[in-house]
């Protein structure tokens, strides 16, 4: 008998290091890796309109409208091979109407992992990473150099990764955190995804 497949979801913010472990939990679990920004880079290499409207948000470090987004993430989700082996999705929900949409299509997951790091080193991070355009592999030219003089020599850098679009991306992320509000404002946020979260466990046939 073969168990239901691994389903999990990871946050954080811009290069506090989605990427680098989905490397290491993909090839351990064998998970399908769908990264959000990956996804998007490919439409905007594909040169369709929608990855042309994606670019100027993201240039911007701003996010990418839902209605581009939520639909480009529930068709990879839905394509068997992330049915079969199960998903690792990476920079996705990033707001609670991306949670709430992809629920809606009964994609929830078993983990959420969030990863903490403080916001001097994020900035070191992405303007010191490098990618192998051959391998797909992240490098970073302090933490994490390259093995070998061939790939030195063709790594590529993203094109929002200088400190100016670094702290934009950091600031659209800080923002939807969302905590730094009014208590009252915060605790209405939780409050109604408690009530919810109670609501469906006392609804769910599942859970008997
Ligand atoms: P996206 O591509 O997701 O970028 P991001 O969130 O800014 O995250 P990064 O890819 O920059 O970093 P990472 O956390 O993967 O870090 P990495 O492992 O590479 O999104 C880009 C844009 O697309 C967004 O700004 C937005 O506009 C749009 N977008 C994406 N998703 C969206 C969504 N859901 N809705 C709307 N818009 C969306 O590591 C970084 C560096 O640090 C590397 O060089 C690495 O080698 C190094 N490093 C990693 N871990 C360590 C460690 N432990 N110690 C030392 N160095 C480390």
């Amino acid at each position: 008998e073969k168990s239901e497949p691994l389903k999990i979801m990871i946050s954080g913010a811009p290069a506090s290091g989605k990427g680098t472990q989905c490397e290491l939990i993909t090839h351990k679990y064998g998970l399908v890796h769908i990264s959000a920004g990956d996804l998007l880079r490919a439409e905007i290499a594909s040169g369709s309109e929608n990855g042309r409207r994606a670019k100027e948000h993201m240039e911007k470090g701003q996010l990418v409208p839902d209605e581009i987004v939520v639909m480009m993430v529930k068709d990879r989700l839905s394509q068997t091979d992330s049915e079969q082996k199960g998903w690792l999705l990476d920079g996705y929900p990033r707001s609670a109407s991306q949670a709430t949409a992809l629920k809606g299509f009964g994609f929830q997951p078993d983990l959420f992992i969030v990863l903490e790091v403080p916001e001097e080193i994020l900035i070191e991070r992405v303007v010191g990473r490098r990618l192998d355009p051959v391998t797909g592999k992240i490098y970073h030219l302090k933490y994490s150099p390259p093995e070998t003089e061939e790939i030195a020599v063709r790594l590529t850098q993203r094109f929002d990764d200088t400190e100016e679009k670094a702290k934009l991306r950091l600031k659209t992320h800080n923002q939807n955190i969302e905590g730094n509000r009014s208590k009252e404002e915060v605790f209405a946020q939780i409050d109604s995804s408690l009530s919810e979260l109670l609501q469906e466990r006392n609804t769910a046939p599942s859970s008997l």
